[in-house]
Formats: structure tokens, sequence, C-alpha cells
């Protein structure tokens, strides 16, 4: 039940009690308070309608109208100046804080606007997780203020990621079926590779058949992984299947197996840029491989894309060519090691 208004008998406005604020909210403008915190420092009403662009009797006007909503004076002349009252000198000092506040929360929300602050929720691939770490710090040296976590997992996880609307943005292979809920931008390019020990005796061949490599010792990715399943893909294709030694979840612990002896695998050539200035890796010239993919970003359309997640994308973009550039050594340097692999076998 609304409370049954009360009457001030002294300045005869009509308040709520307990609620008095209400009666200013009411009857008071945010721009009468910016009127007076302007004439209080200019000490003149003239000079304060010239910074407000007002005429004297609007300003004049405002002020009347303020001083009958406090219910008092706010203003007395002395000689030819004037002066605020008591009323006037409290109604100021809780003018500046109003005033304060809202030149704050302008610029907190210019910031927002700046991409000073804001929040990136990213999910990659495992492959990705070899460039997204640098795209983002070189993001981030240009907007420091933008928090950032970064998921990396596969791809049967990544696209329940995407399902559930966990993140922002992912970087993923092609999802599936063309699917209307959600917006797929290709990307970098994601070679899938054939990779050996360097004193692996396929590792200084050339246009290996397919069917050679089921007779090796195959490490496979985890089942749900995007690679796994390619790997697969191709060797059905051909009527062959892999023979399986080995199913490890990680790339790295596959390029360690690899180096081990353990047996070859198809990885990311993303996740071999290191190892291709003259590791213990090798390419193999294997007919059918590289498979050539691509990268895409992805996200929900069912949720907007956040202001931080769009200007993201778009560094995103820009950054591409560094990666290809990235690839294209690794791709070179492999081929060195091969020619100098076949050139010593020879
Ligand atoms: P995965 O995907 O981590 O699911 O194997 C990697 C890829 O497809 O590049």
């Amino acid at each position: 039940m609304p409370q049954s208004p009360t009457t001030d008998a002294t300045d005869n406005r009509t308040s709520t009690g307990s609620n008095a604020s209400d009666y200013l909210i009411r009857h008071t403008t945010l721009r009468q308070l910016q009127l007076l915190e302007a004439i209080v420092r200019l000490g003149s009403f003239t000079r304060a309608a010239e910074e407000l662009f007002l005429t004297q009797p609007t300003v004049s006007m405002q002020i009347k109208k303020l001083s009958e909503a406090i219910g008092a004076p706010l203003f007395r002349h002395v000689g030819r100046t004037i002066e605020p009252t008591d009323a006037g000198r409290e109604v100021h000092l809780a003018c500046r804080d109003i005033l304060n506040t809202l030149s704050n929360l302008e610029i907190k929300l210019a910031d927002l606007k700046g991409l000073k602050r804001g929040r990136l929720r990213l999910g990659v691939l495992t492959t990705a997780k070899y460039v997204a770490p640098e795209i983002l710090g070189a993001f981030c040296r240009v907007y420091p203020g933008i928090d950032v976590s970064l998921k990396v997992t596969n791809r049967e996880q990544i696209l329940e990621r995407l399902m559930g609307h966990d993140d922002d943005l992912y970087v993923m292979g092609q999802p599936r079926e063309t699917n209307a809920q959600v917006q797929t931008i290709p990307f970098a390019p994601n070679p899938l590779v054939m990779v050996a020990s360097v004193d692996h005796p396929l590792a200084s061949q050339r246009s290996i058949p397919l069917r050679a490599l089921t007779e090796e010792n195959f490490i496979l990715r985890e089942s749900g992984s995007g690679i796994r399943d390619a790997v697969l893909a191709q060797f059905a294709a051909n009527g062959l299947m892999p023979r399986v030694r080995m199913q490890l979840g990680s790339n790295e612990a596959i390029k360690r197996a690899i180096v081990g002896g353990l047996g070859i695998a198809a990885l990311s050539l993303h996740s071999l840029t290191l190892e291709s200035a003259g590791g213990r890796l090798a390419l193999l010239d294997v007919d059918g491989f590289p498979i050539m993919r691509r990268w895409h970003l992805v996200y929900s359309r069912g949720r907007e894309l956040s202001l931080v997640a769009r200007t993201f994308l778009d560094f995103a973009i820009d950054y591409e060519p560094e990666i290809r550039a990235r690839l294209a050594e690794a791709e070179a340097n492999f081929a060195q090691i091969r020619e100098r692999l076949i050139a010593q076998s020879g």
C-alpha cells in the first residue's frame, strides 16, 4: 500500500515521509543541479548561463523552480555579487557528488565502448593452442584491460561448449552440417601431416602409398578428437585401417611417443612448428597427405557477439597472414629435412 502523503508545514511541500528523496527526484532535474553547480563555482548567474549556452532568464527560472522544490532560497545577494545560502551550499555538495558519479559512469561506459575493459572467453582446438596464445598476446598488448580465458580441448568437447554457449568465440574445424544457429568464418589452414621419427626408414622415401602405412604401428588421438576422425576417414576412404598401437589424448605426448620409436602418427602442422627447425621429427611423403583442412572462427548466432569478441575476431583475421607464414616456414624446413635424409640414405 502506498504511504499517504504528509504535508510539510514549513515549506508547504508534499513528501512521502521516510522516502523524502523521492520528492526531489520528481521535482528537480539533473539540468537544474548542473546549473546550481555552475553558479556556485563561477559566482555568477550570467557566467553560468554562458558556460551552459542558456539565456539568463532561463537560468533564473530554473533556479527558482529548484528553490521551490527544495523549499528554501538557494542564493542571496551580497552587494553586487551572489553567494549560496546554507541550503544552497548543501544542495551544491550533493550536486557535486551526483555529477561526479554521472561523469565517472560516462567514463566507464566510454571505456567499455573503447574496449579498455571487458572479458573474452575463447574455446580452441588442441591444434589451435599453438597459435591462440600468441594472437591473444598481441591482442592484449593493444587492449590491456581485457580479461581473457582460453579453453583448449578436442573437437567433440568444443562442439559441446558451442552448443552450451560456454564461450564467446571458438577456433575449430568446420562444424558438421550447415547449422543455422552457428556462424562460421573460414580462418587459417590446418594441414594434417604424417609424422615419423627422423631415423624411421620411411622418412627418406618419396610418394609412399597409404597402404604401406598399414604395416606400421600407429599412434592415434583419443576418441572425440577431430584429428582422429580425419585420419580414420582418410584410411577408410581407401578401404584401409591403420594398425593402432596406442591412443593418446595429447599432441605433445604423441610427439614424444614418435621420438621414442613407438610408431607414426598424423598431427597438425601447427603442432610441429618448433620441431621443424631440425629436431627429431620428419614428415612422411604419403599419398593423400597432407590432408588440407582449415580452422574456422565460430560463434553461436543465438547470442549476440560482444564488442570485445567482435574486435578479437577482426584482430584474429588480420593476424592470419602471420600464421600462414609460420606454416610455410615449417613446411620448407621439413622439406629440407626430407631432402637431407634422402641424400644420406642414397
Ligand atoms: P582435435 O582437433 O584436437 O579434436 O584433434 C584438432 C584439429 O582438428 O585440428
